[in-house]
């Protein structure tokens, strides 16, 4: 009888608890109807005047070279507040690698790291790590591209890093994922081969070639980008951070995968959009590289312009797209081969392709690209002029629309970057110039850690942010 008291004094808590639930997801459905879905209400602002996508957002930035970098910069584009921790004295590598402008920081640096800040951390010294834990503390994100192991001989473990924030991602950049080569550096060309791109790249007759995009660097710290969001977004609901990895192996096979699709189909007959078939050429175990034979359906293929013999980028894509297979013959002046039965379907083409794009060029040589790309695209044909570096630096559209953008740097004076490939509407990008080595340290102790000005002095005097006494060669 004495313990039935209790229990009944219970059940009328959780009764009373079970009402007041009840009551909160009432006023909870009712302000969600309000709100729409629970979120606030729409902004009354401006467009373009209600702040960045990612502002609240702290990123600590342990990321060098290209891969990493490339993530941290565009969320930094996006309005994250981006610290890049570097080694005292030397910073990331690539301050000084392709030096143009003697004693400034590269533009491989300065390309990569526009819009951070930057702090000098000795990450194995004592203080480092202390100083290191508070920033863990404060983040949201820790993005980094060591070589395998080396996050963790910091100290900074998965399990370290999680029981002192557990809301803390931690994002990471590998050349392969688990497996037999896990333990492998890599760099860009090295992903380019092991990801399936250059077996597939360049021309039959050829070795391999890697290509100037550089998919298995910015192409990986792009997938990096969408998987910390990914993660941000479920932190949302589970309160907690979780590890993002990306291999650069596996992003490059993400962007070649039209390849892997080919491969299957081998198994079922020759490629004949290729035009290694056309050619009579046969087909090996494995997908050929295809030249500049357009991947899809619709056949393309790279054909001369006026002046090609002295400027090696007088060229035009073109692509005999079946919809627009009339006015291409039209315009070519070979207007019988819209109702010839051996050129009138995209099936009877194939074939032919060598032939037809032979002829397609002969017409293009009268004149130059942009001529051409005028001229096909009246009549909706899809084609487009090989632009070289020196066009792109030039085209005002592109600085119009803040995908190449002007930034002036204390020390090298003027460069170009390439601004935020991703356009928001609600959100303009924020691009400013990459930070000097060190340039934020005090700025960061001081308003991000709340350090004191003596405190600053103290951890100076430690070591813990400057480069260690080079030793003495012995006599
Ligand atoms: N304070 C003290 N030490 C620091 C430091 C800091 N602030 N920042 C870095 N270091 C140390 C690291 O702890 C590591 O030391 P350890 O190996 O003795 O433990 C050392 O610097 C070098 O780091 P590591 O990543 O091995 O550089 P690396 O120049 O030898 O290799 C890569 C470069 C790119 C090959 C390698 O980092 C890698 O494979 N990364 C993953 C894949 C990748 O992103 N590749 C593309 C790069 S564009």
């Amino acid at each position: 009888m004495a313990k039935r008291k209790p229990k009944k004094a219970k059940k009328g808590r959780a009764k009373a608890a079970a009402k007041k639930s009840a009551r909160k997801v009432v006023k909870l459905a009712a302000s969600k109807k309000a709100n729409g879905n629970g979120l606030p209400r729409p902004s009354s602002k401006p467009y373009g005047q209600a702040g960045r996508a990612l502002e609240g957002l702290r990123i600590l930035d342990f990321t060098h070279v290209q891969s990493g970098p490339t993530c941290t910069q565009l969320l930094a584009y996006m309005g994250a507040d981006v610290l890049k921790v570097e080694r005292p004295g030397a910073g990331d590598i690539t301050r000084g690698q392709l030096r143009d402008v003697p004693n400034a920081d590269s533009l491989y640096f300065t390309m990569l790291n526009g819009s951070k800040r930057s702090i000098t951390i000795d990450s194995k010294h004592p203080k480092g790590t202390e100083i290191l834990n508070r920033l863990i503390k404060t983040c949201d994100v820790l993005v980094e591209n060591f070589a395998p192991g080396a996050l963790d001989r910091m100290g900074l473990t998965w399990e370290h890093i999680h029981k002192t924030n557990p809301r803390m991602i931690v994002a990471s950049v590998k050349g392969f994922g688990p497996g037999p080569y896990e333990d492998c550096k890599v760099y860009e060309n090295v992903a380019q081969c092991a990801g399936g791109s250059a077996s597939t790249t360049g021309f039959r007759e050829g070795p391999p070639l890697v290509t100037g995009a550089q998919i298995g660097d910015s192409g990986t710290g792009l997938h990096l980008a969408l998987g910390i969001m990914a993660a941000l977004y479920q932190r949302n609901r589970t309160g907690r951070g979780q590890k993002v990895l990306c291999a650069m192996q596996d992003g490059v096979l993400n962007l070649a995968r039209v390849k892997l699709r080919d491969q299957q189909r081998l198994a079922h007959g020759p490629l004949t959009e290729y035009s290694q078939y056309g050619e009579g050429v046969p087909f090996g175990q494995a997908v050929p590289r295809a030249g500049n034979d357009s991947g899809g359906g619709q056949p393309g293929w790279i054909v001369k312009c006026k002046g090609w013999e002295t400027d090696p980028d007088a060229y035009l894509y073109f692509i005999t797209q079946a919809p627009v297979w009339g006015p291409i013959c039209d315009v070519i002046g070979e207007p019988t081969w819209k109702t010839d039965p051996e050129y009138a379907t995209p099936k009877a083409r194939l074939p032919k392709l060598k032939q037809i794009f032979a002829r397609i060029e002969q017409f293009t040589m009268t004149m130059d690209k942009f001529e051409a790309m005028d001229l096909f695209n009246k009549h909706d044909i899809p084609c487009g002029p090989i632009l070289s570096m020196k066009e792109i630096a030039e085209e005002q559209s592109l600085r119009s629309t803040g995908t190449v953008v002007e930034v002036d740097h204390p020390t090298r004076g003027k460069y170009l970057t390439v601004g935020n490939p991703i356009k928001l509407s609600d959100s303009p990008a924020d691009v400013r110039r990459s930070p000097l080595l060190g340039e934020h340290t005090d700025e960061i102790l001081k308003d991000v850690l709340g350090f004191k000005a003596t405190e600053i002095a103290e951890i100076k005097n430690s070591g813990a942010l400057s480069a260690p006494p080079k030793k003495e060669k012995a006599a």
